[in-house]
Order: structure tokens, then sequence, then C-alpha cells
């Protein structure tokens, strides 16, 4: 009699992204059996692989290659003639990748997570088959599949002259020109990575402003800054429609919204990046019972439990912000549910944050989000440029804006653009998850001169109606 070649755990992830390979480990700290599946040959993910790190190294370098050509001199330090070895930069992203793939690797083998490189595809509601490989059996299950990037109907994508983020952090060359199409999170971004090294770019947004899931100075300001240090020209309420690709070149058509003459633009690339969607290919969900909703997300409960209750889905293929710390919070939260732990999610403590410069970092309720809900709030508002530490540092653009509860005082939301927006957040996010009111932040003795200081100022405003330095 043929036998089948199973090998049992008590889970089985498949994807190794933030969301999968975090979960694992967690699971494996907390005493569970695991093995791992991934089809790529390379652990990490989209973050790791084509996301955030490649993303965030090229933005680091970047930016000192501008601020040596522009703002060295306003500190009295005075260089040579200033040029760019792309090929080197690139070579450098290329290595800080490999060493975090490799960290993670070396965390799979010191947790004792079993890994299997393959495409996983459910065989049942507890087996998955790893191509070229075994067939695992799972007492729990958790698909961390991630997402990819969604397409534009009449741009077809060719990877070449069309192309999306994951082209755009390993192109031949620093554009001459480039069009970027939606101007979200990659869009703004990648404009800030190449506009500092001279690249003309266009960002054709469709709605009518950048960064539309933020607060909305925060694009505004942004706008200003994208437009002011690198040139770029913004196209809201735009649209692009349809697009020649040439041997060097790419014909672009692209209409205002609401009506009106189409203009066409040529571009040496077009980046594609209107959002992303859930990834279930090739996953064989419906051999386990499962389906995907109408935005292809996999359904889940509170308890991130799929219509099948051992198994779960968790990171961007399901609903929520695509982050890769959300993801990880969602891995941990299943792995710890399964090891008999109570730990809980809210995804209005998860911050966002744009990684350009000056930072762009937010966490809680937008206003907007407030005044959907009929909910009443506070702003207060300081601006870096009241700021000693800011001007020290020549970096007074941005603001810091508190939403607090008019009656109770507590903090519904922090928004801010400006120097390290990313680090700063995390006092937002201490705020929000412990209901701390804009007063408890106020009260925080923060040190001087730091630009946190600005977190007291805007809070005191958004309690008390001013703050002290302005
Ligand atoms: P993924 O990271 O997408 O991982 C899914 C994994 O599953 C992949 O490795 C895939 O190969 C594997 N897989 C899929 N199907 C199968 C299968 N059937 N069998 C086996 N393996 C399979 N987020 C941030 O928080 N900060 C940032 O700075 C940031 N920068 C970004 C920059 C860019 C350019 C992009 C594109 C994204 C960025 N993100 C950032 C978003 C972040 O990358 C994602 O939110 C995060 O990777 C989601 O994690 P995940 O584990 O859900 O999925
Ligand atoms: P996004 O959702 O941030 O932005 C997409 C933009 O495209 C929006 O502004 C939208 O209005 C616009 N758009 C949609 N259709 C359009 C059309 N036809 N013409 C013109 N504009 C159009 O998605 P993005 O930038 O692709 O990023 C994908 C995901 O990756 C995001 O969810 C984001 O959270 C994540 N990410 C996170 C980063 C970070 O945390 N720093 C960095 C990069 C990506």
């Amino acid at each position: 009699m043929y036998l089948r070649r199973v090998q049992r755990y008590d889970l089985i992830v498949i994807g190794s992204g933030p969301g999968g390979y975090v979960a694992a480990i967690r699971a494996a700290q907390l005493g569970l059996s695991v093995a791992l599946v991934e089809k790529y040959p390379s652990l990490g993910g989209t973050c790791l692989n084509v996301g955030c790190i490649p993303s965030k190294t090229l933005l680091d370098s970047s930016e000192k290659f501008y601020e040596a050509k522009k703002h060295f001199s306003e500190h009295g330090i005075l260089l040579g003639e200033i040029s760019l070895s792309w090929e080197k930069m690139l070579a450098r992203k290329g290595q800080v990748v490999k060493q975090t793939v490799g960290g993670v690797e070396y965390l799979m083998k010191k947790n004792k997570v079993e890994v299997f490189y393959g495409w996983g595809r459910f065989v049942s509601a507890n087996e998955v088959a790893v191509d070229g490989g075994p067939t695992l059996y799972g007492k729990n299950i958790i698909i961390a599949t991630g997402s990819k990037p969604s397409p534009l109907p009449g741009i077809p994508i060719d990877k070449k002259r069309i192309i999306t983020s994951t082209e755009a952090l390993s192109l031949p060359e620093v554009p001459k020109k480039m069009v970027i199409i939606g101007g979200g999170v990659i869009g703004v971004e990648m404009a800030s990575i190449y506009g500092r090294l001279g690249t003309e770019i266009t960002i054709v947004e469709f709605l009518d402003r950048l960064l539309p899931g933020m607060d909305a100075d925060a694009g505004e300001e942004v706008r200003r800054i994208l437009v002011g240090d690198y040139g770029v020209k913004v196209l809201l309420g735009h649209t692009a429609e349809a697009a020649e690709v040439g041997e060097k070149e790419v014909r672009l058509q692209v209409s205002p919204r609401k009506g009106g003459e189409p203009v066409k633009i040529e571009a040496d690339y077009v980046l594609v990046a209107v959002g992303r969607r859930p990834y279930t290919e090739g996953l064989q969900l419906e051999k386990a019972g499962l389906a995907t909703d109408e935005r292809g997300r996999i359904p889940v409960n509170e308890h991130l439990q799929t219509a099948v209750p051992h198994i779960y889905a968790i990171g961007d293929v399901i609903h929520g912000p695509m982050l890769a710390h959300k993801a990880s919070e969602d891995g941990i939260f299943v792995a710890e549910r399964l090891a008999g732990r109570k730990p809980h999610l809210d995804y209005l403590q998860v911050p966002s944050v744009v990684y350009i410069w000056p930072e762009v970092a937010s966490v809680g309720y937008t206003e907007e989000a407030l005044q959907k809900e009929g909910r009443p709030y506070r702003v207060g508002k300081f601006p870096y440029r009241a700021s000693g530490r800011a001007r020290a540092a020549h970096e007074t653009r941005g603001f810091v804006k508190v939403l607090a509860d008019p009656k109770t005082d507590q903090l519904l939301g922090m928004h801010i653009v400006g120097p390290r927006a990313a680090d700063l957040i995390s006092v937002g996010v201490a705020g929000i998850a412990y209901g701390a009111s804009a007063e408890d932040i106020f009260r925080l003795p923060l040190a001087h001169p730091t630009f946190s200081e600005a977190l007291k100022e805007a809070a005191l405003a958004a309690s008390e109606g001013a703050p002290i330095h302005l």
C-alpha cells in the first residue's frame, strides 16, 4: 500500500513575511512545534526583500546624498563636488537586505522552526502540500501569504518600463524622468528617493491630496516638501488612462478625474503604485473549505480565525492596515492564543509612518474619521519653527497635531510631520494604548532641547487651548 509521507506539527505557517515568521518564532518560544512554508528561496516576505528594508535603505542613502549636496554648506561644511555612485548605493541596499534575511534564517534555526521552501497548497483543512517537498499536517494553520501590487486598467505592467515598487528598488540607472501613478505611501517615498538623486518626477494622484489615508494637513505639507525640495510635479485629481511603451520610454495619457483635456507625458519609467491587494493565488483555499471576500481578503473574526476555526489568517491577506508591524502584531496575537494566553489586538493603536524627510507619522483617529463618526474633538497644533532644537538642527518644517476629546481630554489622535517623527510617534502609541489624556502627554517631563518637546506643546494646546512657546 502507498503511504503518503506526512509530517505533523502543532502549527503550520504559510508565508515568511513579518506576519508569518514572527508568528512562527513566538509560537516556538511558547512551546509549539512549528513548520514554516515559503515559496521564495529567501525568508522575510515583501517587507524584508522588496519592501520596508530596501526602500528605507535607499531613502537613507539618498537623504545623505541630498543633505551633503544641499544643506551641509548651511552648517559651514564645505565639500568639493559631490557625485553619485548608483551602483554602490544599490550594492549597499542588497547587502542590507541579505544581512536582514540571513538574520531571519538564523532565528528560525535558533527557535527550531522547521522551514520548507516551496509553494504551499491546502490539500485538506489540516494538510498543506509543499511543492517539491512533503505534505505537512497541522493541528493549527496560519495563512500569512501577504499581498501583491494592484494593477491599473489600461496601464499593463511589463516590469521593464512600466514597473511596480519591486522593480523601482533595483532600477539599472537613475532615471531622467519618471511618472508615479498614485500619491500614497509608495508614491511619496519613491518620489523622495529619486527626486533627491535628480530624477524629474510627476506624481499622478486620483484624489485631491497626497497620502489620502493620513491627516489632511500632513498631505498638504508633504506636497509642499516634494514640490519645494525636489521640484516634483504633483497632478492631483488626475488619473492615467493609457500607456504606450517604446524602446526606452513610455508615453502616458493622463486626464483630470472630473473631466477635461487629457495630457500626454513621456518618461523613462512609469511606476504604478495604486495600492496592494491580498495574495492567495495557488493556495487552494477551497480544499480547506475557505473563500476570499469581494476584495480578495480572507475573512476572519476578532480572534483572527477563518471560517474553519483552527485555520487563522494574519497580515496583509486580511483586513486592517497593510503594514509590517501590524502583520507581526497579528502573528504574535494568534501564536499567544494558541499557547493559551489572552492577548488583545486594537488596530487603532497601530501607527503609520512615511519615511520621507521630514518624516510623517500618525496614530489613532484622523480629524476626518472623527468628523465621519460625528464625534466632537479639540485640536492642538505646534509648529517645529517654534522649537529650539529644530532651529539648532535647521529642521523647522512641519508640526505636531494632537486631537483630544473635549469632555474627557482623552487622547484621540496624534499626527506629526517633522524630524524623527517615526520614533516620536511611539509616545502617541503609548498614549492611545493606555487611554492617556492630552494633559498626561503635556505632563511628561521630556528632555530639553529635543524634538519631542513639540508633543507636550501640542498636547497642552489640545487640552487647554494654547501651548507655552507660541
Ligand atoms: P508578506 O511580507 O507579503 O509575506 C508573505 C509571504 O508569503 C511572502 O514571502 C510570499 O512569498 C509567501 N507566500 C505567499 N503565498 C505562498 C504560498 N502559497 N506558499 C508559500 N509561501 C507563500 N510596511 C511597514 O510597516 N513599514 C514600511 O516601511 C513599509 N515599506 C514598504 C515598502 C514597499 C515598497 C512595500 C511594497 C511595502 C512596504 N510595507 C511597509 C508593507 C509591508 O511590506 C507589508 O505590510 C508586510 O510585508 C506584510 O507582511 P505579511 O507577512 O502579511 O506578508
Ligand atoms: P496607498 O493605498 O498608500 O496609495 C495608493 C494611492 O493611489 C492612493 O493615494 C490612491 O488614491 C491612488 N490611486 C488609486 N487609483 C488611482 C488611479 N487610477 N490613478 C491615480 N491614483 C490612484 O498604496 P501604495 O502606495 O501602493 O502602498 C501599498 C501599501 O504598502 C500601503 O497600504 C502601505 O501601507 C504599504 N506601504 C507602507 C509603507 C510604510 O509604512 N512606510 C511604505 C510603502 C508601502
